[in-house]
């Protein structure tokens, strides 16, 4: 199937790694122009149509920085997409308030705030849309995840109202449950333990890890003009692990 986003705008959080710069490049390649959030402080490439915003997305005052930043180099928004992530933490019984606040800062109430301060803009598109990265973990759980299984449950809650709230002015809101993605989250893992890739490789109906792809060209569809009639979802893309107990 082909789309054309030529002439929208978007923003990707953690466009630098993993997912997020899968989906940057997908989204240009289908003519969008992306600005690109990340807390690191330098871009790790560049394209034609990529705008590069350093910031940490839980950070004060980000929200209205990003938003500022996208309005000045594109005129308007399209498409955000709350990609940003981390894990960490604890069992339960062990976890500090830092390492909860912050996992839940960084995963559930930045996507908040990004998205309370680009409902406005949002609102003047053709076809506004919000694309949320859950996780299987929005839907499963797993000891010693207490945070991050909590952040990615809230963040399918959150994406389910702004469908509700956003429906009537024609924008759609949906999140994705990566499966095993190998990307820069899952780096360390992979690389300690080669029973972690075993693990999901059998689990997965397709016998391997994702790729960042995989989930970009996910994303991707739902911010077609074809999808629009795609609101309020959560959709897997995990090669079938989560059928798989
Ligand atoms: N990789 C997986 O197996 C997997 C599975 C399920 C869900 N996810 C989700 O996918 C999303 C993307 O992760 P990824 O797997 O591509 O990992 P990644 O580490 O490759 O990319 C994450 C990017 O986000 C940036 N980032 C992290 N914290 C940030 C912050 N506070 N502010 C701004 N930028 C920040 C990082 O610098 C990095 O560039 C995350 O939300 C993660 O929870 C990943």
């Amino acid at each position: 199937m082909t789309s054309s986003h030529t002439g929208l705008s978007a923003i990707v959080t953690g466009g630098n790694s993993g997912i997020g710069r899968a989906t940057a490049a997908k989204l240009m390649a289908d003519g969008a122009r992306v600005l690109v959030v990340d807390v690191q402080s330098e871009p790790t490439w560049t394209a034609e149509h990529l705008q590069y915003y350093q910031a940490d997305v839980a950070a004060e005052g980000s929200p209205a920085g990003i938003i500022a930043c996208a309005l000045d180099h594109f005129g308007q928004l399209d498409f955000l997409i709350n990609n940003a992530g981390m894990v960490g933490g604890s069992d339960v019984e062990r976890m500090t308030d830092d390492a909860w606040d912050r996992i839940l800062d960084v995963n559930l109430k930045a996507v908040f705030k990004l998205s309370r301060a680009a409902i406005p803009h949002l609102k003047k598109s053709r076809r506004g849309r919000i694309v949320n990265i859950g996780s299987i973990m929005s839907y499963l759980a797993g000891p010693g995840m207490g945070a991050y299984t909590t952040s990615k449950h809230a963040v399918a809650g959150l994406t389910k109202t702004l469908a509700l709230e956003l429906g009537a002015f024609g924008i759609t809101a949906n999140y994705i449950l990566p499966g095993a993605i190998a990307t820069g989250i899952t780096a360390p893992a992979i690389a300690a333990d080669p029973s972690f890739t075993e693990f999901w490789t059998k689990k997965s109906a397709i016998g391997r890890l994702g790729q960042p792809e995989d989930i970009a060209n996910a994303i991707n569809f739902l911010l077609t003009a074809e999808a629009a009639f795609i609101t309020a979802h959560g959709l897997a893309v995990d090669g079938g692990v989560m059928v798989n107990p």
